[in-house]
């Protein structure tokens, strides 16, 4: 049986690891050609014969999505190994918890380098290359872009600004065939996300009692989202922001205190 995305051309920036390799997987298990993208020569090759070694075309390219003239280049080798551009996954990310008033200004500056201004990047770059009429951006932010959480000011920022990127894309560029949207995972197992901000057993379990579907999701969960946003079934959705969550948006869903 064919693939839900046999010989698309998908591009996953920062696909080394985490969430959004296994998006690159599960497009390459559906017959996808990949072009996968992070900063790390060594990790992000390593994901690109992973790919390639269940029979998949990949291609791996080095590159920090803070490099605007490193992203025109990667965007023109996916295209001559794979075809225009059909779908676009931008997930680069950096976290780590500090408290306001002891981060510094770089610090704060780097996390929205690499979140906000590195998603604006990726699309930017990627315009001249994307399947028209047809093709499909996804932005990957996070519940903190809507809900203020302390020790992360700088990726609540970042990943706010995501949104908005995501939301004003889809505005301007829905009329030449082009629909964004961005999703907004809730605390998925098995990441280095969830890794820096829930490192001991009691804090993990105080976030899964705050959950209404009291677990953490799994990587495919998201993986799952994405492909839905690729294909035709969301031909007339843009400008969303899809939560896969758990129903971490809801907020607090502990019923402990009234017990
Ligand atoms: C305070 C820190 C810090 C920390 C770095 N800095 N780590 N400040 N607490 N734990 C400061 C440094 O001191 C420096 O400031 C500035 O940040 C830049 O640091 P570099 O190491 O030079 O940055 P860089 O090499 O670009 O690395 C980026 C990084 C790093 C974000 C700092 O952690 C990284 O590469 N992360 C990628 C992997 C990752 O974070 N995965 C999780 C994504 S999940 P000074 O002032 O000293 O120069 C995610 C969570 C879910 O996003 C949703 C939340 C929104
Ligand atoms: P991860 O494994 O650390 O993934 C981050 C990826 O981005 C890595 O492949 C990393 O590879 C790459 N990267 C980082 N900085 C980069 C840069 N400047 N340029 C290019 N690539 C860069 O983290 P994850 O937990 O799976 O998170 C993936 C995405 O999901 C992120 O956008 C994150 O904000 C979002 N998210 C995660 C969770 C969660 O529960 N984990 C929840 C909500 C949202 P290199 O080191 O090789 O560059």
């Amino acid at each position: 049986m064919a693939g839900r995305f046999e010989n698309k051309s998908v591009f996953v920036a920062g696909a080394s690891s985490g969430i959004n390799l296994a998006i690159a997987e599960a497009f390459a298990r559906e017959g996808a050609k990949l072009t996968v993208l992070s900063r790390s020569e060594e990790k992000i090759e390593a994901a690109a014969a992973g790919i390639r070694s269940i029979g998949l075309p990949a291609i791996g390219i080095a590159c920090d999505v803070r490099d605007y003239p490193g992203l025109e280049a990667a965007f023109a080798r996916a295209v001559e190994a794979h075809g225009s551009i059909d779908v676009l996954v931008s997930g680069a990310a950096g976290n780590f918890l500090a408290p306001a008033r002891k981060l510094s200004a770089n610090a704060f500056k780097t996390v929205v380098d690499i979140d906000l201004l590195g998603t604006f990047n990726v699309f930017r770059a990627s315009f001249d290359h994307l399947t028209r009429p047809g093709a499909s951006l996804i932005a990957i932010t996070a519940g903190q872009a809507v809900h203020p959480s302390p020790f992360q000011i700088h990726a609540c920022a970042a990943k706010a600004g995501v949104n908005m990127v995501t939301k004003c894309l889809a505005l301007e560029w829905g009329p030449a065939g082009i629909r964004v949207n961005a999703i907004s995972p809730g605390p998925i197992a098995d990441t280095e996300g969830m890794a820096r901000l829930a490192a001991d057993p009691a804090r993990e379990a105080a976030i899964k009692n705050r959950l209404a579907l009291r677990d953490y999701g799994r990587k495919d969960d998201i993986a799952e989202a994405a492909m839905y946003l690729a294909s035709d079934a969301a031909r007339y959705v843009t400008g969303a922001i899809l939560n896969v969550d758990g129903g971490n948006d809801l907020g607090d869903a502990s019923t402990d205190a009234l017990a």
